[in-house]
């Protein structure tokens, strides 16, 4: 059933409650390197805003285990959003108590204040039912638009609504209609691009989008498993996971069943040792012993884009290569070029695949490119997000 949002209730004058998902990418010196997810927030942000409501929000940073720690302040956060707001964005100096109480009762209409991040209190990730009241004392109505933590089941996702109502933001609206219509009906034919590490991320996914698939293309490291269970080709001292074999197995299986075509690499970029001055080489089907497959090669890259050519829904998680070295980055970057040019609905997974995809360049080319990686993952297996359950039916 749809989720309530944000613009179903009268939030005018109100002390709104907002949990985002501002767990951003930062260098050492507390720089942010990846601010999709802030610029995703800022609709619902300012539409808030504009009812005059006052504007809690409030976000975890990273894993700091419930304990204050400095580089995981949400400080340089809140200097950004206050640049991309043009207005002031006062920074709390914890998420609950009595400080807190104060400076939010004494905020006017319009105004913004930035709660210290969740997971200083261990109590958050343990939906502690006081600490949740003690954030929902806060305000008067929550939303959600904190999509890339909708997969947990924390105070500030799920608890918060036992003491408010909640509601979803616009981007919690986008992301479930985005991925619901890859789900529910997606305009065929529809293809899957599967990279990254490990079968065992991916293979929920896979089982869920299989009766709704054409292809899925498979590369990354998760392809030296596919290919090893076929038997097929040497594959080196690549990456596998030998406990995976039966169900990578299973998998060309079922795909025949449903009619799914994969797709293999056929040839790869390979290297001695995983370093970006490191000697590579093309090698076709075989890898030789001593040698890494670490990105896919230029006959694969033709032969998945010609089963890109005529898909009209694209839905894409984990990179096709080592990504983080530029030696192994041209099948990601080929590919992600080659689908912004197709009439094609484009869904770009969170987490790694958007950062290689935005890294890019190429973001805003991609009919959706979710701020969920752990999120749209579990979105995609089926599973209900705990985080978007707890919301209001409309
Ligand atoms: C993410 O980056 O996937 C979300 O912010 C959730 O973070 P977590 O995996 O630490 O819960």
């Amino acid at each position: 059933m749809a989720k309530k949002t944000v613009a179903d209730i009268d939030i005018r004058n109100k002390k709104v409650l907002m949990r985002v998902d501002f767990n951003v990418p930062l260098d050492d010196k507390q720089a942010i390197t990846d601010d999709t997810r802030i610029r995703e927030a800022l609709p619902t942000i300012k539409y808030v805003l504009d009812q005059n409501a006052r504007l809690i929000l409030m976000s975890h940073l990273g894993r700091p285990q419930g304990k204050v720690a400095k580089e995981f302040s949400l400080q340089p956060i809140a200097l950004d959003l206050a640049k991309k707001l043009g207005k002031k964005v006062t920074m709390a100096d914890d998420c609950i108590g009595d400080s807190v109480k104060k400076l939010v009762d004494s905020m006017q209409p319009g105004e913004v204040v930035l709660l210290e991040n969740l997971r200083f209190h261990k109590e958050e990730e343990k939906n502690d039912p006081a600490f949740a009241k003690a954030l929902a004392s806060l305000g008067e109505v929550y939303v959600s638009d904190a999509f890339g933590t909708c997969h947990r089941a924390h105070a500030s996702t799920v608890g918060v609504t036992g003491f408010l109502p909640g509601v979803a933001g616009f981007l919690v609206e986008k992301e479930i209609r985005y991925f619901d219509k890859l789900l529910k009906a997606p305009e065929k034919p529809f293809t899957l691009i599967l990279g990254g590490a490990k079968v065992s991320d991916k293979i929920n996914v896979i089982e869920n989008l299989l009766p709704k698939l054409d292809f899925i293309l498979i590369g990354g490291a998760m392809a030296y498993t596919f290919l090893k269970s076929r038997l097929l080709k040497g594959i080196g001292n690549s990456k596998i996971e030998l406990d995976k074999l039966e169900l990578a197995a299973k998998i060309f299986e079922d795909a025949r069943d449903h009619n799914v075509g994969i797709f293999l690499p056929e040839d790869h970029i390979i290297a001695q040792t995983i370093s970006d001055k490191t000697r590579v080489r093309v090698s076709v089907e075989h890898i030789p012993d001593g040698w890494i497959g670490l990105d896919i090669g230029p006959r694969t890259i033709r032969k998945f884009q010609s089963v890109l050519k005529d898909s009209k829904t694209i839905c894409w998680n984990g990179p096709l290569g080592y990504c983080e070295l530029k030696p192994f980055r041209k099948g990601t970057a080929e590919i992600a070029k080659y689908i912004t040019r197709l009439k094609a609905t484009t869904v770009i997974g969170g987490g790694d695949t958007a950062a290689a995809v935005n890294a890019l360049g190429l973001g805003s080319k991609m009919t959706h490119i979710s701020t969920g990686g752990g999120a749209s993952l579990e979105y995609l297996e089926g599973k209900e997000l705990p985080g978007i359950a707890a919301l209001q039916d409309k």
